[in-house]
């Protein structure tokens, strides 16, 4: 929020119809006065994602994802939040405010077209060098690794020479301010020294999906260390939330996969050799954010790791983020020691393409790194290794997939189908168990198991934001243990004690990714007619209740190994007394 004024905001949110927006990317039912649609965060067949009009909110019931027109449209397009409140106001000719807000969002743009363009300039720069002289050893490391000059163009590969202050001088020769080079990360100052920032190295140009040049990878060209060398992080550049690569890969037409590798130079040789989909992390484990990235282009995903320990083991990591987003995953495995670029160099393209298509399902990758931690020989081992077998199939949906791999299993141990089957549900619970406890479905943070109570105070003073001034909010913390809900509540409870009742719309534009899941799932699954018939003063008086009731217990745990019991039990029978002064009233007729 912090480019423009909430007013504005909120002027927005209520010009543009969250309906009439999420139709435009995808296509949106009617069944029964109520929206549906094909979740777009997550691959779906059939609609579990609700479009909310009358709340204009989204939520998803599939992969929980929730929010307002504009988190919607920022996930769509991969857009900043100025960018998306800009293209949205737009769109209902609202001007945007000149002199007031967005100040810091044009001064931020243009800082970051002044990046984008001395980075331009930069690979220019080292493209050039690598054409020079100076820059034979490099051209001829590169010809070695069997790259020709069409992929060192298409991919803009560079050399920045052995000099301190070669590329310094040419962009100080070039009009360039000092300040945007060290901005850029290309340059670093040391006791009033500028100076390079690459030195001696092959320079790749790493470009975001528009093809800005954000920064650089840097190769050292022998053995020695760092062997990559990576602009750090700046404004325009976050080594996290970029994927080498898919800018070429986006535009390529049917493109229905991307394989990923782990390295700059895997993306290149996989290019030169005709596999022209691969894209890359640039150093890092994959994360979140670069798949939802991925997802936006690709419904299917190769891993394609180094073959080593390492890469088998990031394999993992990547499969369960990918699953997370809702993209398809296959592996391919390389025998150990190769890289997708030795591999593809020592045994050729069609070896690679055969490789692809016989690769892992993620389910299978799993059950076979699983299998190598056990000896199947042994029955405790096969035990065991079947009860973990049978918490991956567990997540199956499909249940013909799901049918082949428990008749593999079966085959494996010798273990007979059914009882694998029994193992499988076996710990399958129920949304609402008798602990009196409300999950928000699955998710596996224990963090979102809500109190029932909890959930009821929250439905209610998210129908009655009004009401929440009349409470000490103090009073309200001391008796919610889950964060997200204490969040929310102070929300609108401050807004509250301003006069101003936020809409849900603006609720959850307050709110960031995580939290803003749990509420948009409270939201919309709230039933108004029900929440009337909350009797709030009986919600805090349970809580009252709750919280001595707690106390108790815990006298009880430590009763036994307490030196003075007789103490303990006094304070236990004073809460009991307590707790009895406040036995729930007879029901008074409501
Ligand atoms: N990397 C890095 N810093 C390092 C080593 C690696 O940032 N010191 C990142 C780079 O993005 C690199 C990727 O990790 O592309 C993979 O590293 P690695 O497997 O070691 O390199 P390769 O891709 O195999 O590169 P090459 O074939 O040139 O050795
Ligand atoms: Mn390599």
């Amino acid at each position: 929020m912090a480019f423009f004024e909430r007013e504005w905001i909120n002027e927005l949110l209520s010009k543009v119809d969250i309906a009439d927006v999420i139709s435009e990317y995808i296509t949106v039912e009617n069944k029964g006065g109520k929206l549906w649609a094909c979740c777009p965060f997550h691959g779906e067949k059939t609609p579990s994602f609700w479009v909310q009009k009358d709340k204009q909110i989204y939520y998803c019931f599939g992969c929980h994802e929730s929010g307002n027109v504009i988190s919607f449209v920022m996930h769509m397009d991969n857009l900043t939040f100025p960018e998306t409140v800009e293209k949205l106001a737009q769109k209902v000719n609202m001007p945007i405010p000149e002199n007031t807000g967005n100040k810091n969002y044009k001064k931020d743009k243009e800082r970051l077209n002044s990046i984008y363009e001395i980075n331009k300039k930069t690979g220019l720069y080292f493209y050039c060098n690598l054409h020079d002289e100076k820059g034979k050893k490099a051209a001829s490391y590169l010809k070695n690794r069997g790259l020709d000059e069409k992929t060192i163009k298409k991919f803009g590969l560079g050399y920045s020479h052995d000099e301190w202050t070669g590329l310094v001088d040419y962009l100080n020769k070039e009009g360039y301010d000092k300040k945007i080079a060290k901005d850029a990360g290309l340059c670093q100052v040391k006791n009033d020294r500028v100076y390079d920032a690459f030195r001696n190295r092959i320079m790749f140009p790493i470009f975001d999906i528009y093809s800005n040049v954000i920064g650089f990878g840097g190769r050292i060209m022998d053995d020695s260390v760092p062997k990559y060398l990576n602009t750090s992080d700046t404004f325009a550049f976050n080594k996290r939330k970029n994927v080498y690569g898919l800018n070429f890969v986006k535009g390529i037409k049917g493109l229905q996969s991307v394989v990923l590798v782990e390295g700059y130079m895997d993306v290149i040789s996989l290019y030169s050799k005709g596999i022209i989909n691969a894209v890359a992390t640039l150093g890092t484990a994959l994360t979140k954010e670069q798949a939802v990235l991925i997802k936006r282009f690709v419904p299917l995903v190769y891993i394609a790791y180094d073959g080593d320990k390492a890469g088998q083991k990031a394999t993992l990591k990547a499969i369960d983020i990918l699953d997370t987003v809702g993209l398809e995953t296959r592996v391919i495995k390389f025998e150990e020691g190769l890289d997708p670029d030795d591999y593809i160099k020592k045994r050729g393209y069609e070896a690679f393409v055969r490789l692809a298509k016989s690769a892992y399902t993620s389910v299978s990758f799993k059950l076979n790194k699983l299998a190598e931690g056990y000896d199947l020989s042994n029955s405790t081992d096969k035990a065991k290794y079947i009860v973990e077998c049978s918490k991956i199939l567990k997540g199956l949906i499909n249940p013909i997939e799901r049918e082949q791999y428990i008749a593999n299993l079966s085959k494996i141990t010798g273990y007979s189908i059914q009882s694998i089957k029994d193992q499988i549900v076996s710990k399958d619970k129920v949304a609402i168990d008798g602990n009196n406890r409300y999950k928000v479905e699955e998710k596996k943070d224990d963090n979102l198991d809500i109190s029932l109570l909890e959930m009821r105070m929250a439905e209610y003073f998210l129908n009655f934001p009004k009401k929440i001034g009349q409470y000490d909010f103090e009073k309200i913390a001391r008796y919610l243990k889950n964060d997200v809900i204490k969040k929310l509540l102070l929300l609108i409870y401050s807004y509250s004690k301003k006069g101003i009742l936020l809409t849900y719309a603006e609720i959850l534009s307050e709110l960031d990714e995580q939290d803003r899941t749990i509420v948009g799932g409270i939201i919309s699954k709230t039933d108004k007619e029900k929440v009337k018939n909350i009797d709030i003063d009986h919600i805090f008086e349970e809580f009252e209740r709750k919280s001595i009731n707690d106390k108790i217990e815990e006298l009880y745990k430590n009763y036994e190994t307490s030196e003075e019991k007789d103490i303990v039990l006094a304070k236990i029978s004073e809460l009991k007394k307590e707790l009895h002064k406040k036995k729930k009233k007879p029901n008074d007729g409501r």
